[in-house]
């Protein structure tokens, strides 16, 4: 086996967050170098809170674990408890964590890694709002030499948006950054509403978590039964798009996605569209290619990964 790819986890959880967290964390290809959390689903001050939580859960209190932006670069936080609960990890019950917070900054972590680290070694893996990653990138540019490719999950084209009609939440709320991170030059790759509607939490793929009869498989189920009751009612579908999760599974499977590379903007003024990816899929423009934009996913393999991956915590 190759050796384990290095990764840094960027993240807001949100249920969905810690399902991605979990998968990282029960996968041997991967080594997790640290997390940062961010402003996004609920407050930094639970963000951060929560990713100790999933960490304890996942049997991880050796992580390193970051605090980062408590609101987007320029504009105010806009939270999603209306989604995630008051706690953002509502469903299970989860004990307070004892493990210890690192005291640097989440952006500040993230530069001193990578300017440590070998050219092209590290992958970003950023599952909510990219205020952290555009707070590292502005503070030293030098860093995009290390990074070998920045995996988000945020934006959408084809299924509009879920926050407004045009945007989704994690660039919605800090289009800024998105517009930083689009066009710092480093490899990335978008997976989108286009992807992540396409991979439902139905009662059976549920199900199949609780079979486990583990911790970790009780926690999932319950973090995705109570995650996906918004979505269901407002979709009418069984089940409720899983997002971050596409994330991790595109570096340990990334033959079951598809896309291509294409151009996304990010608009930033529209009073109606602000937050929109606007992404170039049929090449109507001469704007240069800086995102590879996914599109497909084979949902059962994606569900078969998850489920194998957490059996194993
Ligand atoms: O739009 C879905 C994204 O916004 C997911 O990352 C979810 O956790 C929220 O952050
Ligand atoms: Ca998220």
């Amino acid at each position: 086996m190759p050796p384990p790819r290095k990764i840094i986890i960027d993240t807001d959880p949100g249920q969905d967050d810690a399902v991605a967290i979990l998968l990282a964390l029960a996968s041997p290809e991967l080594d997790v170098l640290g997390i940062t959390a961010v402003a996004g689903n609920v407050p930094l001050a639970r963000t951060e809170e929560n990713v100790r939580k999933i960490c304890e859960l996942a049997g991880r209190r050796d992580m390193a674990v970051y605090a980062g932006a408590d609101r987007p670069l320029t504009r105010d936080l806009v939270t999603a408890e209306y989604l995630h609960g008051v706690t953002g990890l509502d469903g299970p019950d989860l004990p307070a964590p004892t493990m210890p917070l690192q005291a640097m900054h989440g952006a500040d972590f993230i530069v001193e890694t990578l300017r440590n680290a070998a050219p092209g070694s590290v992958t970003l893996c950023t599952l909510g709002p990219l205020t952290n990653i555009a707070l590292a990138l502005q503070q030293a540019p030098e860093i995009a030499a290390a990074i070998a490719e920045i995996v988000s999950m945020g934006g959408g084209f084809f299924e509009g948006g879920n926050v407004t009609p045009a945007a989704e939440f994690n660039i919605y709320v800090d289009p800024e950054a998105a517009v930083i991170v689009f066009g710092s030059g480093v490899p990335v790759t978008l997976i989108p509403l286009d992807v992540t509607h396409q991979c439902l939490t139905t009662q059976a793929r549920l199900d199949a978590f609780y079979a486990l009869g583990t911790t970790a498989g009780t926690a999932v189920g319950e973090l995705l039964s109570f995650f996906e009751r918004y979505d269901e009612a407002k979709y009418g579908t069984d089940g409720g798009p899983l997002h971050d999760p596409c994330v991790i599974a595109w570096l340990l499977t990334p033959e079951i996605f598809g896309g291509k590379l294409i151009n996304v903007e990010v608009e930033t003024a529209s009073r109606l569209t602000q937050g929109m990816t606007v992404a170039d899929w049929w090449g109507v423009t001469d704007r240069v290619p800086n995102v590879r934009y996914l599109r497909d996913v084979d949902a059962d393999a994606f569900f078969q990964l998850l489920v194998e991956h957490i059996r194993l915590l």
